[in-house]
């Protein structure tokens, strides 16, 4: 397909775009009241994953208020251990509650025989979304890396630490890696199937990165996320992979370098300085204002958002934020955000 500009893959590419291209973390969500409307009218949360229409319907939605340079597939990274035949439910006010499996035993009663069939909403979504959106619009597709995945199955729960699958990890790190080895398998093929059915750009997030000391951070985070990338690439090598391993702090370097992907995602805590000098020197970088910031809004939000234009805006950028949009965001900082950022000086 002759794809007429697309700022997102020219960035992605390398190239310097003026203006950056802009997409939000968690675009679609409960800081939009049309979300919240077609949310009422599902029983859970998994049900609006999967059911393509309704989630089709929630992708678009941010598009149509703002002029975004991607969207991402409405879905979330908790449909992988659900397809691999987990118990996983999003309880309201309280976030997503999974059936624990806590040692070898249930972790074995894991399979992906089903996943393929499991996950087909989610092409369908894909498909629809798709045959939406202009050729200057990517869609993203994305998966949740091995490691942040793993640390909700083990726990059960989400948590401040991830001590649970921490201490997994180290007791018993042959079965820890049986659970990583599952995910990555599962993992690379869902984003494979999500490129086949329309995806042109995937994100890897690994949202609790940051609670890995160096060498489990090789183990448990790099390789899998190296192993995800390669198995991607050879099935489709086109296809740009941004990884987002949050709280990283400066293993974030490391992780550029060895794990293959094509531009990182840089959450809130780092410097955009460093960002500037560690890692823009080498790859596209996406990020980082904080969404805190973006929800309180005022002279602050606005100074830093000139101050990340200006630092990161010569090289290949992808403005963003360092974690995903809250809920209380008000719409008008989301449009002052797109105005500053595509009416910044060139
Ligand atoms: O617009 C988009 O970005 C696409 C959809 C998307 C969701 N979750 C929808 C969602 C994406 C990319 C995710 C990723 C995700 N999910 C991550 C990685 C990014 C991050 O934020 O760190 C993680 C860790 C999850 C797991 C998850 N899903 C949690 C912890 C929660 C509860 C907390 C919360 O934000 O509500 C969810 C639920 C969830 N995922 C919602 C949405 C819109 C809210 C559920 C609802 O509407 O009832």
């Amino acid at each position: 397909m002759s794809s007429p500009h697309a700022p997102l893959l020219a960035a992605l590419k390398g190239d310097r775009c003026s203006p950056p291209p802009l997409w939000l973390m968690r675009q679609a969500g409960r800081y939009l009241p049309e979300y919240r409307k077609v949310r009422s009218g599902v029983a859970s949360f998994l049900d609006l994953c999967f059911t393509p229409a309704l989630a089709a319907e929630v992708t678009l939605q941010p598009l149509r208020r703002f002029p975004l340079d991607a969207a991402i597939v409405f879905s979330d990274i908790l449909v992988v251990p659900h397809a691999l035949g987990q118990k996983v439910a999003f309880v309201e006010g309280e976030g997503p509650k999974l059936e624990a499996v806590k040692d070898g035993a249930a972790i074995a009663k894991l399979t992906d025989e089903n996943a393929a069939v499991h996950l087909a909403p989610v092409y369908e979504t894909v498909e629809r979304v798709v045959a939406e959106l202009p050729a200057s619009v990517p869609l993203i597709g994305f998966c949740g890396a091995p490691w942040t995945v793993a640390t909700y199955m083990v726990e059960g729960a989400g948590s401040k630490d991830q001590a649970a699958a921490r201490g997994l990890a180290y007791r018993e790190p042959e079965t820890f890696q049986h659970l990583i080895d599952l995910l990555m398998e599962t993992s690379a093929a869902y984003l494979v199937g999500q490129v086949e059915a329309g995806c042109r750009v995937l994100q890897i997030f690994d949202s609790w990165a940051g609670s890995l000391p160096e060498d489990e951070f090789e183990r448990w985070c790099i390789a899998p996320t190296r192993a995800i990338v390669d198995r991607v690439k050879a099935k489709a090598p086109d296809i740009p992979i941004i990884g987002f391993p949050r709280g990283s702090g400066p293993l974030a370097e490391r992780y550029a370098s060895k794990t293959a992907i094509d531009a990182i995602g840089c959450d809130t805590s780092l410097p955009v300085g460093w960002i500037r000098s560690a890692l823009q020197t080498r790859l596209p970088v996406q990020g980082n204002l904080d969404p805190v910031l973006l929800a309180a809004g005022g002279p602050r939000f606005e100074a830093r958002v000139n101050w990340i234009l200006e630092t990161l805006g010569e090289g290949p950028f992808i403005f963003n934020l360092g974690h995903g949009i809250l809920p209380e965001t008000p719409i008008e900082h989301v449009e002052r955000l797109v105005a500053l950022v595509k009416d910044a000086p060139a």
